[in-house]
């Protein structure tokens, strides 16, 4: 199956994407992710995205559309895939529907996590991810085991350590106040618009509730596992 995680920046993409994969077998494929990892190793694709990305603007439709075919045609994406943050603009939305009825698939549904936007600052300015796995954690709303061990450290915390590796957490370079304002504008101007492309697959979600309630909506959406 073919599944799309979407909502704005913040909304819980890439927390709920993970039990998806767990629960279905399909990878996660995150550009936002991919793009970070790019920009850290280097390459030349990183290099063409990191301004954008650090301003909260989007890469371009070619850098992420070929880096989504490339993704796309390995063996763990034959049974299907889970994607984070695309499309994002209406010409990727056509370009996946071409590669996929190439495939002879289809987008089977949309997940679209609903938050308003006054609730998402919080949810960023307050986000720690290992950056390695694409794990994020918030300081507030979802914790690490490191911080909730000396709950009076919660108030202003200024290292936090992932549940799995142990490693050093970190904040990301968009995730300031100013770069969120552009991010809610690219958002509403060119991604939202794609919800009217794909309007008979979209399963709406009340993604304003806590995470565990959010997930249970999800699951009631998927597609059974193949
Ligand atoms: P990307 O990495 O995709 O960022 P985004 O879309 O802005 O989404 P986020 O990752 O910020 O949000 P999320 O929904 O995953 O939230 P999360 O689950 O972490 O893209 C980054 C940049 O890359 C873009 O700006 C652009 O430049 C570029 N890019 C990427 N794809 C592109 C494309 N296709 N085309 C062009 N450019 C592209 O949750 C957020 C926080 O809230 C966490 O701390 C979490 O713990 C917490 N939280 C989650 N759910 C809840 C809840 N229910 N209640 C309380 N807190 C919660
Ligand atoms: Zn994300």
């Amino acid at each position: 199956s073919v599944i799309v995680i979407f909502g704005p920046p913040g909304a819980g993409k890439g927390t709920q994407a993970p039990k998806i994969t767990e629960k279905l077998g399909v990878p996660q494929l995150a550009t936002g992710d991919m793009l970070r990892a790019a920009v850290a190793a280097g390459t030349d694709v990183g290099r063409r995205a990191k301004a954008a990305m650090d301003s909260g603007g989007l890469v371009t439709d070619d850098i992420v559309v070929a880096i989504i075919r490339d993704r796309i045609a390995a063996k763990d994406c034959a049974r299907g895939f889970i994607l984070d943050g695309f499309p994002r603009t209406i010409e990727q939305a056509k370009k996946l529907d071409e590669m996929l009825a190439k495939r002879g698939e289809k987008v089977d549904v949309v997940v679209s996590l609903e938050v308003p936007d006054s609730l998402l600052e919080k949810r960023i300015c307050g986000r720690w991810v290992h950056k390695a796995s694409g794990r994020s954690y918030h300081a507030t709303f979802n914790p690490p085991k490191s911080l909730k061990a000396c709950p009076g450290k919660q108030a202003k915390p200024k290292r936090m350590f992932d549940d799995e590796t142990g490693e050093q957490l970190e904040q990301r370079s968009d995730d300031t106040k100013e770069a969120l304002v552009t991010r809610l504008e690219a958002y509403h101007s060119q991604t939202k618009p794609i919800l009217e492309h794909y309007s008979p697959v979209v399963a709406k979600i009340d993604a304003a509730k806590d995470m565990s309630e959010v997930w249970t909506a999800i699951e009631a959406v998927l597609p059974t596992r193949e």
